[in-house]
C-alpha cells in the first residue's frame, strides 16, 4: 500500500502509477483517464476535493471508499453528468473538457449503469441500437456490428431476444455491449454486481478480463473488498471526498483496504448466540399469487414460519418471486389464496398501513421507488410509511402531523445511523446511495418492528456501516424481532440467517442450514440445479492451493457478519473468495 499525499505526476504524461506497481502483461503505461486536482462542491458539501486518478490503459481499476466519500460523483464528472469546479481531465495524454455524456461518449468513456436502463419490449439489438442509429444503421451493419462485439469480448448476446425474457446478468452484459458499441474504450461500472450470483460474478469478471486483454479500460466501484481484491489491477481510495491512497492488491487484505478507506481499525464482529423461540410471529400459509390476468402462478404453495428472534434468509436469483412476496406480505398485492397471519392474527386482508401501524417494517428492494421521496427533505422522508405513528404525529390515531416531533427524531437517526450529510432540510436525492439506504434503515429500526421485511438491508452500504446494520439487526432480534432477509449479498445471508430457504420460480424448492452450506452450494439451488435439503459436502482443503483458509483476522470484520449461533472463521474465509455484491447502483445514475 502506499500513503497518503499528492500523487507524483510523471512528466511525460505516463501514468504515475506505474512507479511502484508491477504490470500485468496486459497493460502498457500509457493513460486511459486521468483526473488531476478534481473538486466540486454542492450547497454544504464538498463533494470531491482535488482529486487524482490515473487510469492505465489495459487495466481494471477500482475506486473505494466509504458512503459519501465522492466515487459516484467523481465518476458523474468524468462521464460528462457533472461539471467539476476545479480540475482537469486528460483523455489518452489529452486534456478535454465535457459538457454532457455526449461530449464523453465521444472520446471514449461509456458508464455502465447497473439498474436496468433497457426498454424490456424490445429486443437486444433494438436497445443496442436505440439512440445511435447513426453509427451502424438500424438492419444486417447494425446486427453484424453486435454480433462482432459479442464474439470479441465473450458476452454471448443473443441480438433477437426480447429484454424482458432476459435474467439480470444477461441485461448486465447487454448494457456492457451498449457502451462498446457507441465505441468506449473506457468504461465506468458503478457498483456493477449488485444482484449477481457468485457464478454470475465470475462471469463478469471473465468478460472485465476480455475488455482488458483488448487494451480497454475498467473503472469499478464496489464495496465488496474482496472481490475489489481479486479483479482489479489498481486500487485508489477516497476518503471524505480527497485521494488518500493507492493499494496493490496483491499485497493488501480486505481488512487493510477497509482501514485505509475509513481512516481507522475496524471493530472485529462478535458472534451473537441464537435467539429464535418457539413463538410464531409470522405464519404463511400455501400462498398463491397469479399474475395478472393469467393463470401463471407468480408465487405458488408458499409455506413459512418465521418465530420470535428468528431471522428467515431467503436465497434466490433477482426474479424469481421474491418482489411478489414482499409485496404480498407489506399488502401492496393481495394473495389469490392462502393466508398470512402476524402473531396469531389473520392478516392476509389487511391494508398496507394497518399491518405497519401493527409492527411490519419494511426496507424495499427498490429504495427509489418504495423507499423515499427524493425531492423531498430528509425530515419528510423520516415520516413516509408512518404518517399516522410517533413521533411523526400525535392525537388520537395519530391524527395530527408533527413535524417538529419528525425532524427531531430525523436528527437522531441522522447521528445514530451515521448519515452523512449537511442537514435535515436537503433533498433525499443529494445524499450518496449507501447514505439513502443508512437513513431508510434507521427509519425502519426506530418504530421497533415486531416483524421486518428487510430486502437488501446493506445494498451499497459500505463496509464499516454494513456491520453496524447487521448489529442492530442482532440486536432487535434478540428482543424477539422476527425478519425475513432478502439478500443478493450470500455471505450476508449466511452470516446473519438461522434459517435459509431457496426460492426459484415462485417456490420455495431448497433449505439450507446456515452454519455449514456454502455461497456456491446456495448458488447451485438458486438457479434451479439443487433442491430439498442442501447437505453440506466437505471438500478435502488443500492448504496450498489458491482456496486454502483465508486468514480469518483479515477478513472477517471487513466482509461477512459472523454467523447467528456457530463457528465464525469459515464464512469470513469464504468472504474473501466469494465475489458477491450488495451495492446500490440504481441511484448512480441520478
Ligand atoms: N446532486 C447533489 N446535491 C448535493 N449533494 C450531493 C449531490 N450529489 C452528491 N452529493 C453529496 O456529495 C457527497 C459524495 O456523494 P457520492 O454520491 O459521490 O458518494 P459515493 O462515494 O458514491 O457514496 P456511496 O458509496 O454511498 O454511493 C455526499 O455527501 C453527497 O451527499
Ligand atoms: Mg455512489
Amino acid at each position: 500500500m502506499r500513503g497518503a499525499g499528492p500523487f507524483p505526476l510523471s512528466p511525460r504524461g505516463e501514468c504515475a502509477i506505474d512507479a511502484s506497481t508491477t504490470p500485468p502483461p496486459t497493460a502498457t503505461t500509457a493513460c486511459a483517464v486521468e483526473l488531476t486536482g478534481i473538486t466540486k462542491r454542492f450547497p454544504g458539501v464538498v463533494a470531491n476535493h482535488d482529486i487524482h486518478l490515473s487510469v492505465r490503459k489495459g487495466t481494471v481499476h477500482a475506486l473505494v471508499g466509504e458512503n459519501g466519500a465522492g466515487k459516484s460523483t467523481l465518476m458523474k464528472i468524468l462521464y460528462g453528468m457533472q461539471k467539476p469546479d476545479e480540475g482537469t481531465i486528460a483523455v489518452d495524454g489529452e486534456q478535454v473538457a465535457f459538457h454532457s455524456p455526449a461530449d464523453a461518449i465521444a472520446r471514449g468513456i461509456g458508464m455502465v449503469h447497473q439498474h436496468f436502463m433497457l426498454a424490456d419490449q424490445l429486443t437486444v439489438l433494438e436497445n443496442i441500437v436505440l439512440g445511435s442509429e447513426k453509427l451502424y444503421g438500424i438492419g444486417a451493419g447494425a446486427r453484424r456490428k453486435v454480433l462482432e462485439l459479442s464474439e470479441r469480448y465473450g458476452l454471448g448476446v443473443r441480438p433477437d431476444v426480447y429484454v424482458e425474457d432476459l435474467g439480470v446478468a444477461d441485461r448486465q452484459r447487454v448494457e456492457i455491449l451498449k457502451v462498446l458499441y457507441r465505441g468506449a474504450t473506457t468504461l465506468i461500472l458503478d457498483e456493477p454486481t449488485a444482484v449477481l450470483v457468485p457464478q454470475e460474478v465470475d462471469a463478469l469478471f471473465d468478460n472485465l478480463r476480455e475488455l482488458k486483454a483488448e487494451g480497454l479500460s475498467v473503472i469499478f466501484i464496489s464495496h465488496k473488498l474482496g472481490e475489489v481484491l481479486s479483479v482489479a489491477d489498481d486500487i485508489t481510495v477516497i476518503r471524505r471526498g480527497t485521494t488518500v491512497g493507492t493499494a496493490v492488491p496483491a499485497e493488501t487484505t480486505p481488512r487493510q483496504l477497509a482501514e485505509l478507506m475509513v481512516g481507522s481499525e475496524l471493530p472485529t464482529p462478535e458472534t451473537a448466540e441464537s435467539t429464535v423461540t418457539d413463538r410464531p410471529m409470522i405464519e404463511v400459509e400455501e400462498l398463491r399469487l397469479l399474475a395478472e390476468g393469467s393463470a401463471r402462478a407468480l408465487l405458488d404453495d408458499i409455506s413459512f414460519t418465521i418465530h420470535e428472534g428468528e431471522v428467515l434468509g431467503l436465497a434466490g436469483v433477482e426474479g424469481n418471486g421474491q418482489t411478489e412476496l414482499i409485496d404480498a406480505l407489506i399488502g401492496l398485492k393481495h394473495a389469490d389464496s392462502g393466508s398470512i397471519r402476524l402473531a396469531g392474527e389473520d392478516i392476509t386482508a389487511w391494508a398496507t398501513r394497518r399491518r405497519r401501524e401493527r409492527g411490519v417494517g419494511y426496507i424495499p428492494e427498490d429504495r427509489h421507488r418504495h423507499g423515499l421521496l427524493l425531492e423531498s427533505p430528509l425530515w419528510e422522508n423520516r415520516i413516509l410509511g408512518h404518517v399516522t405513528e410517533k413521533p411523526n404525529s400525535r392525537g388520537p390515531g395519530g391524527f395530527w402531523l408533527d413535524p417538529k416531533g419528525a425532524q427531531a427524531d430525523t436528527r437522531r437517526i441522522v447521528e445514530e445511523y451515521d448519515v452523512r450529510t449537511p442537514g435535515i432540510d436537503v433533498t433525499a436525492a443529494s445524499l450518496s446511495g449507501g447514505n439513502q439506504q443508512k437513513l431508510i434503515v434507521g427509519r425502519e429500526m426506530s418504530h421497533k418492528p415486531r416483524f421486518l421485511i428487510a430486502a437488501h438491508p446493506t445494498r451499497g452500504v459500505d463496509v464499516g456501516a454494513q456491520a453496524q446494520i447487521w448489529d442492530q439487526i442482532r440486536e432487535a432480534r434478540r428482543e424477539g424481532l422476527a425478519v425475513l432477509l432478502i439478500s443478493a449479498d450470500l455471505d450476508e445471508l449466511i452470516g446473519l440467517s438461522d434459517t435459509l430457504r431457496v426460492i426459484y420460480r415462485g417456490r420455495l424448492v431448497a433449505d439450507a442450514d446456515p452454519a455449514t452450506v456454502t455461497p456456491e452450494e446456495l448458488g447451485s439451488a438458486m438457479t434451479g440445479a439443487a433442491s430439498g435439503h442442501l447437505e453440506h459436502v466437505e471438500e478435502p482443503e488443500d492448504p496450498k492451493g489458491p482456496k486454502g483458509p483465508a486468514d480469518p483476522e483479515d477478513t472477517a470484520a471487513a466482509q461477512a457478519p459472523a454467523p447467528a449461533d456457530t463457528t465464525p472463521a469459515p464464512e469470513g474465509a469464504r468472504a474473501a473468495e466469494n465475489v458477491q455484491e450488495a451495492a446500490g447502483p440504481e441511484d448512480e445514475a441520478r
